[in-house]
């Protein structure tokens, strides 16, 4: 596998590839890897015949007083991962280079982006928007892997793409969990082994909440056990907790028609953690 860290020499790289008539799929990360990020790589690799990860730890979408210096990055760790799962390119860029002096763009979201993480964090899902909009640009890929883990960040992706006509295939895959149910983050590297614990109540009450109001539970009844379950068990703050439709993100009393999830964020410490499930 190739590291990358210069846009010419991505291009030239990039225009190899197809010049070879390869099919390319990118992988968007952050770094800090683990099996949920294998899972996107392993099902690109299935897909396309060259695969291209990226590793940016992305200013623009890191609030004030949020974990932006903190935030992990094992760089050789994370390169021998991607080596290991046979990854093409490694697009490993600079701020300077993402961002240069200068740089004056931004993407504004509505809609989608609105309630959940986008009230919780300001601006978050344009940053987003922002460097997934640059990365696809970039590497011009016929397919882009994302998680569900953070299903309105899928759902964001997916309309900034449609809105801004890039011609690409967006892929959503399902939530990677260690034995516990807990939803693998690089962001449970900041747990003590107390809260870590304590942070498996988190998939535990939405899974349950699910089961009730699948079997006819009233939603607001279900969702303020969950609720109640998730305090008892030791985190500080619920950001949000809601049974959603997910056609469009809105919140439902109901089970709406169509595919229904539960979404939740919740603070445990210092630490902010986000989770979904089908319904
Ligand atoms: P990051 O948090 O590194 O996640 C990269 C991708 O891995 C995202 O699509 C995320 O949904 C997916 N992912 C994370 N944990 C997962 C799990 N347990 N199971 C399955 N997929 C999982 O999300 C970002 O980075 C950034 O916002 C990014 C899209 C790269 C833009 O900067």
């Amino acid at each position: 596998m190739q590291t990358i860290n210069q846009l010419d020499s991505l291009r030239d790289n990039i225009r190899s590839l197809k010049a070879q008539g390869k099919s390319i799929a990118l992988v968007p990360t952050m770094g800090a890897l683990h099996a949920g990020h294998m899972e996107l790589v392993r099902r690109a690799r299935n897909e396309a015949d060259a695969v291209v990860v990226s590793i940016f730890v992305n200013p623009k979408q890191f609030g004030a007083g949020e974990d932006l210096d903190a935030y992990p990055r094992p760089m050789e760790k994370d390169q021998a991962m991607l080596t290991q799962a046979g990854v093409d390119l490694l697009w490993a860029p600079g701020p300077e280079t993402v961002y240069p002096a200068g740089f004056s763009t931004s993407i504004h979201m509505t809609g989608l982006s609105d309630d959940f993480c986008g009230a919780a964090r300001p601006g978050h899902f344009d940053g987003v928007a922002l460097v997934v909009a640059k990365l696809f640009n970039q590497v011009r890929p016929s397919y882009a892997f994302f998680g569900e883990k953070d299903f309105q960040q899928l759902a964001v992706i997916r309309r900034m793409a449609l809105d801004l006509d890039f011609n690409l295939q967006i892929i959503g895959v399902p939530t990677m969990r260690d034995t516990d149910g807990l939803a693998l983050s690089s962001r449970n590297a900041y747990l003590s082994a107390e809260q870590r614990s304590a942070a498996a109540t988190l998939p535990a009450a939405i899974h349950a909440a699910a089961a009730d109001i699948r079997a006819g539970s009233d939603v607001p009844a279900a969702l303020s056990r969950a609720r109640a379950a998730i305090l008892a068990a030791g985190f500080s703050h619920i950001d949000y907790l809601a049974l959603i439709d997910a056609a469009n993100l809105q919140k439902c009393d109901h089970l709406p028609t169509g595919e229904a999830r539960i979404l939740v964020a919740a603070k445990i410490g210092t630490t902010r953690l986000i989770d979904n499930i089908p319904v």
